[in-house]
């Protein structure tokens, strides 16, 4: 039996759950270095609620910036609401369930560059008597629907929107060719018949969270790739060892692709699934530049990509892997970063991965992963990293979603956002994942050694445990900066500000009921760092997931994604457009008077 440890965060009592006392290590406040700086949060909170719209504090505005569908030049088709549009529509229209984005000043212009992950069929294809894909075009429109969209925005008299026709516009989608970088560039396990020398890749998907770096460029992350591959052409196809450790399977045709592009097909193409799975760097100023595939910073399902100049120049790139009991991962360059340094940079095809270990004292260490330590080349490293990390006994984690590093310490947190499977085989409760069929989630915040993110040992604390304190009494009630009035489950976006306010978003159950009674729907709150209190900022439409933050260059407008509303009852929800219409995933633009100095703070 021990107690959970640290400032309070669950109180300094022991916890028991059904007889059995579970809980962490605790670990002395003494040991912990200063924290950052109380920031302040100046709005009164919203209370949680079901409407289908969005709710924020009294003063504060929002407004559509793009909705899916909404095309991206003139020539395209405004979003038909009978058909839901076409392969063609699509392919020049913002795409489907935006999640993860960024802002960029490109001269005089702004460019919003937004990830489109998945498509719901329900709404993608809820024309169709099915509610699947009936026909080669709706599989190619679904297709269309998922990559990038790059587009410029400016404000006029309806608030920001999209500029048609900007030379920066660009849609990246799962056919768009880039460049294979790094270790598993030309690697046997990369080839495929298309593309014989393992250099080009077609396209990207299912892109979640992002990145952006200090050369000014963007970074999309896959995610669930998994889901795209099935073999029409062999029904006793089954998947090796290796693909079953990334989720490949058998029998999956949610999306069609495999009927109509034979490398999705993994009999005919076994190596197409590890070509996905990467970060990609795009440049927003550049929109015939090709994309590049960095396998330098692993194969796994990428959350985002958190990346900070080091003290001692070296790029670090903080990782989550999004699966049950996967892990934590950072990459450091080989090289040192130097500002101004030239775009397209080298820094992201050569350095160095590792995997998180959480020791039960509240300390960790980075786990090199090298072929010394993995007893794989560096190559497989990099395509096969789940099991390089396994090798070195990294720890498994509840579902590692965004990682953010604090402008104003030296310190970074993740979202674990659940995970049902703990406490289950394979998956031990542990100090920073302490809580068996954990349905709330908790953020988990780092500090490394010697004020340098390149280091390999860390000091960690659970910044806070999600729970509701309505139902439970004991572990489940959250942490000690949870209370009925902030309460929320599963955080998975998650963003400091240029203030060091930390942004954090949600994609939990909005059911509103048992366990989640009261927590109304997906939402973001803002946290303060240093004191650790949560007020809850917007509430979602309903059934929809808070995910993406960025803001304007001018720091003046914060924009947030608010995707698949209405993805169950599609019914039932009419966000934005309002009346009996279909619901629409749309990035928001959130605005008060007067309210200045947010953004993203500027790299190194
Ligand atoms: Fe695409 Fe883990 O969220
Ligand atoms: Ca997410
Ligand atoms: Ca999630």
């Amino acid at each position: 039996m021990s107690e959970l440890g640290f400032d309070g965060v669950v109180s300094r009592r022991t916890v028991l759950l059904g007889g059995a006392a579970f809980g962490v290590a605790a670990f002395a406040d003494a040991a912990l270095p200063p924290k950052a700086e109380a920031v302040a949060m100046e709005f009164d909170p919203v209370n949680a609620n079901q409407e289908d719209t969005i709710t924020l504090p009294d003063g504060y505005t929002w407004h559509v910036v793009a909705s899916w569908g909404d095309p991206l030049w003139s020539s395209g088709n405004a979003f038909d609401s009978t058909s839901r549009g076409t392969a063609e529509s699509q392919a020049m229209a913002f795409g489907d369930n935006n999640d993860g984005m960024s802002c960029f000043a490109v001269g005089n212009r702004t460019l919003l560059a937004v990830n489109n992950e998945y498509t719901n069929p329900m709404i993608v294809w809820g024309n169709r008597a099915s509610q699947r894909y009936e026909n080669e075009d709706d599989i190619r429109k679904g297709m269309n629907a998922h990559g990038v969209s790059m587009m410029e925005i400016r404000r006029g008299a309806q608030g920001w929107q999209v500029v048609k026709d900007s030379p920066l516009n660009r849609r990246i989608t799962p056919d768009t060719p880039m460049d294979i970088t790094g270790p598993g560039r030309g690697h046997d396990l990369l080839k495929t018949r298309e593309d014989p020398q393992a250099v080009l890749a077609l396209g990207t998907f299912n892109n979640c969270g992002n990145g952006r770096t200090p050369w000014g460029t963007y970074l999309t992350c896959e995610e669930n790739f998994h889901s795209y591959f099935h073999s029409p052409s062999n029904p006793d196809w089954t998947p090796t060892d290796a693909l079953k450790r990334y989720g490949v399977k058998a029998s999956n045709d949610r999306y069609g692709w495999a009927t109509i592009a034979e490398r999705f097909d993994p009999a005919l193409e076994p190596n197409e699934p590890n070509r996905c799975g990467y970060i990609v760097e795009i440049d927003p100023a550049n929109p015939i530049a090709r994309p590049r595939k960095h396998t330098a910073m692993g194969r796994f399902k990428h959350e985002n990509c958190e990346m900070v100049v080091a003290r001692d120049g070296h790029i670090v790139a903080y990782m989550g892997d999004d699966e049950r009991g996967e892990h934590l991962y950072k990459f450091v360059s080989s090289k040192v970063y130097r500002r101004g340094m030239d775009n397209p940079s080298t820094l992201l095809e050569d350095g160095t991965l590792y995997a998180a270990r959480f020791d039960e004292n509240g300390t960790g260490v980075w786990l090199e992963l090298t072929p010394e330590t993995t007893g794989m080349d560096t190559a497989e490293i990099c395509i096969h990293t789940r099991q390089a990390a396994t090798a070195v006994g990294a720890t498994t984690m509840d579902r590692p979603e965004w990682v953010t590093a604090n402008p104003k310490a030296i310190e970074a947190y993740c979202c674990l956002t659940n995970n049902k499977n703990r406490g289950k085989s394979g998956q031990p409760v542990n100090a920073v994942n302490p809580r068996p069929n954990n349905q709330y989630g908790q953020i988990v915040r780092w500090i490394p050694a010697q004020g340098n993110h390149s280091n390999q040992e860390f000091k960690w604390d659970l910044f806070v445990m999600a729970g509701n304190p309505t139902v439970y009494q004991d572990a489940y009630s959250g942490s000690s900066n949870i209370t009925p009035d902030n309460m929320f489950n599963s955080p998975d976006g998650l963003a400091f500000d240029s203030q060091g306010r930390l942004w954090i978003q949600t994609d939990g159950n909005y059911s509103n009921a048992g366990d989640f009674a009261g927590m109304g729907n997906n939402q973001m709150l803002l946290a303060d760092a240093g004191t650790r209190s949560i007020r809850r900022f917007l509430v979602g439409p309903r059934e929809c997931e808070v995910t993406g933050i960025t803001w304007s260059p001018d720091r003046t407008t914060m924009f947030v994604g608010i995707q698949h509303p209405g993805e169950r009852n599609p019914d039932t929800c009419h966000f934005p457009d309002g009346g009996m219409s279909i619901p629409r995933s749309s990035v928001i633009a959130v605005e008060k008077p007067g309210w200045f100095g947010l953004g993203r703070a500027a790299i190194g």
